[in-house]
């Protein structure tokens, strides 16, 4: 009896203790409990300025690694591969462009699941998951993770409190943060905090009401008992604007091997949250890179490990961007301001783009097996996925450029809905065709100076038929808006075909960057009326039997002159075994790969310093796999004609740097 009034007791106090907890934490992210090994939860411990993660003193090293980078079936190779390092988490973004690509119509399905990535990281591995939900993440990811189709909105101000573009996150969030709540630690899950924005200290709109809606929202939907984050540089400056009260403040900064750097960085972070435990959100093994790039300036593996020592000897939790980097398929990379990202997003990776083991990756994990007091040692270094050198095919022209003109051909490519007649040109945005390429097609009535005021961000310009030149908004100093076209007919049937490609919008101060025909067309100077543009769906329709069938025609028709090496080419790959590969792009242009109807990115091998795709297993299968370049600037050294050029593959990737 006595007994039972005891528990009744002191549930009763317990009850009442945890509710005062509660409150106390609203509007605070200290928030404290005394420990409770039974119930699931993760906390800051302000008097020992650690993390509790059930009620027990907590840190951890962690990796970034994207489940949107990565071939669905290869998760659980890379994420083992992440464990087997001796790391106890895993960090990521959520790319709401990809979830939501049509305004509307979400997406959490195969490479989207991330909920599946995080649960496969937990049962299989262990690996905890600190979350970053954005909605902006940068990530060099197509417009830092935004839609493009914000850019329609009325939105004055993109990652403001700006009312439109508050709404449309509220939207967002109540699709998203009910997938993400059962995956919280307080239910059980592998989720430990969540990230909301993105290094907002870097943007100039420093508007604390707008980190203050995103707090308040997402508590909300997931509740005030929830350890929410920010990441900013570590300056004073950035910190200023990037945090917000009740939010823990976190810093990014990369190796060094002075430990007094570390220790200043870590000071600075302290000045915002002077009793929480010491993180690091990004530390930087390698470095993204951009198309045209010629030099990589990284830190050397001992300063990498020097830098992690440092910040382990102080007691720092860190996070490794990237631990895999993985691959932009498809129109996914950002773009900085002066060029755009490359397609691989290998990052010099301690796992490489094909999750492959590196001197890197061997280093860090020795370093973690010296750790003595370390409670998830690292495992045995797992093998390698299978390469292989599948050497040269044929590649054929099928389809020139122009064939993506006029109605009857578009509708080869694409849905009927995608052309639309209009008497300006139109965006990219406006077509509500986010991605990739568009052809804008009119008639005029004479030649000369053609200029183009405002456009983004290559136009590709041929008259009936013939490739005349190429215009740039801007690639590093490189700007051209104006061309002289000749060899007009003067019939007034004088066919001016524009194929407008958007190279990726920028992903860092995102500000409107829009794509396609962004002003009027002019020919020496009168503004051309009457045009028809269509949306370029890639991959090309997966019609495999048509063009094998032209792929492997003995005389497939010449649509161009022979020194016009630009279109559609194909060819065939034959398999046995499929095992990872690279498509040497070597001797052709720029343009878009596709294999069995899947994307593997964009090439400009005449830029570098990617010289190959990389193509996983998975995307092919044992017998004929159809191959197909859609070439914009003409593929010279690849090709004795059009009829034969060579697609090369081979069992490694290359970058070509000066340095
Ligand atoms: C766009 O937003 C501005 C400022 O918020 C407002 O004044 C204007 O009326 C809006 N326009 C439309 C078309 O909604
Ligand atoms: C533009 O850049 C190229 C290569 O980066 C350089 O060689 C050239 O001098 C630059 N031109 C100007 C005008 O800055
Ligand atoms: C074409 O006209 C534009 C605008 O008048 C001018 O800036 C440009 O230099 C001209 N381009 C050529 C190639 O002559
Ligand atoms: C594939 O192309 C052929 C030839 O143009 C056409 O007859 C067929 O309908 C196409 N199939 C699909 C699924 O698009």
């Amino acid at each position: 009896m006595n007994l039972w009034i005891t528990l009744l007791f002191s549930l009763i106090i317990c009850f009442i203790y945890s509710e005062a907890l509660v409150r106390t934490s609203y509007g605070n992210w200290n928030i404290q409990r005394i420990g409770d090994r039974n119930t699931p939860s993760f906390l800051i411990d302000e008097p020992n300025k650690q993390f509790l993660l059930d009620g027990l003193p907590f840190r951890y090293i962690s990796g970034s690694i994207h489940y949107f980078r990565i071939p669905r079936e290869r998760w659980d190779e890379r994420l083992g591969k992440v464990r087997a390092l001796g790391f106890n988490a895993i960090q990521y973004y959520i790319p709401w462009n990809a979830h939501e690509l049509d305004e509307g119509n979400h997406d959490f399905s195969g490479v989207l699941d991330f909920a599946e990535f995080s649960s496969l990281a937990f049962h299989k591995y262990n690996l905890w998951t600190i979350l970053r939900i954005g909605p902006y993440i940068c990530g060099e990811w197509e417009n830092g993770g935004l839609p493009a189709w914000l850019l329609n909105k009325n939105v004055t101000k993109q990652r403001s409190s700006d009312p439109v573009f508050t709404r449309e996150v509220e939207k967002w969030f109540e699709t998203l943060l009910p997938r993400v709540k059962p995956l919280l630690r307080k239910n059980g899950g592998p989720v430990l905090m969540l990230q909301i924005e993105n290094e907002y200290g870097s943007y100039d709109a420093c508007d604390k009401q707008y980190l203050r809606f995103l707090r308040d929202l997402t508590r909300a939907h997931v509740g005030d008992d929830v350890l929410l984050f920010t990441t900013d540089g570590a300056s004073e400056k950035l910190l200023n604007c990037g945090s917000v009260e009740g939010v823990f403040p976190t810093v990014d900064f990369g190796p060094t091997d002075n430990s007094k750097e570390v220790e200043n960085n870590f000071q600075i972070q302290r000045k915002f949250a002077p009793n929480s435990p010491m993180v690091n959100s990004e530390y930087y093994p390698g470095w993204l890179v951009l198309w045209g790039q010629k030099r990589q300036d990284l830190p050397s593996i001992q300063t990498i490990i020097r830098g992690a020592q440092s910040m382990y000897s102080l007691g720092a939790s860190m996070n490794f961007y990237m631990i895999h980097g993985g691959t932009n398929f498809g129109f996914w990379n950002g773009a900085e301001t002066e060029a755009p990202c490359i397609t691989s997003y290998d990052y010099d990776a301690p796992i490489s783009e094909a999750g492959d083991i590196t001197t890197k990756y061997l280093e860090i994990r020795k370093w973690i097996k010296g750790l003595p007091d370390w409670t998830t040692p690292p495992l045995d270094v797992p093998g390698n996925s299978p390469k292989a050198n599948f050497g040269n095919i044929k590649m054929r022209l099928v389809h020139s450029v122009e064939k993506f003109n006029g109605m009857m051909d578009m509708r080869d490519f694409s849905d009927a809905g995608d052309c639309v007649d209009s008497e300006k040109p139109i965006s990219f945005e406006t077509m509500n065709h986010p991605l990739g390429l568009i052809a804008y097609q009119t008639k005029i009535n004479s030649c000369g100076n053609l200029t183009i005021p405002s456009f983004g961000d290559f136009v590709y310009v041929y008259l009936n038929g013939k490739y005349i030149d190429t215009l740039t908004r801007r690639y590093y100093n490189l700007s051209r808006n104006s061309v002289i076209i000749e060899g007009c007919r003067n019939d007034g049937e004088d066919r001016l075909f524009l194929l407008v490609e958007n190279q990726g919008r920028k992903t860092f101060e995102t500000i409107n960057d829009r794509k396609g025909i962004l002003s009027d067309v002019f020919v020496n100077n009168e503004a051309i009326r009457f045009w028809t543009q269509c949306g370029i769906k890639l991959p090309l329709q997966d019609n495999f039997t048509y063009y094998l069938r032209r792929a492997s025609k003995k005389n497939p028709r010449k649509f161009m002159t022979s020194n016009q090496k630009q279109g559609v080419f194909v060819g065939v790959l034959p398999v046995e075994a499929p095992a990872d590969t690279w498509l040497d792009t070597t001797g052709w242009g720029k343009g878009i790969a596709i294999v069995n109807g899947r994307n593997i990115g964009r090439y400009w091998p005449t830029e570098g310093p990617q010289m190959t795709l990389y193509i996983p297993a998975e995307f092919l299968k044992t017998g004929e796999n159809l191959v197909m370049m859609v070439e914009l600037e003409g593929a010279h050294d690849a090709c004795t004609s059009t009829s034969a050029c060579v697609g090369n593959f081979i069992d490694h990737p290359i970058f070509h740097f000066d340095k």
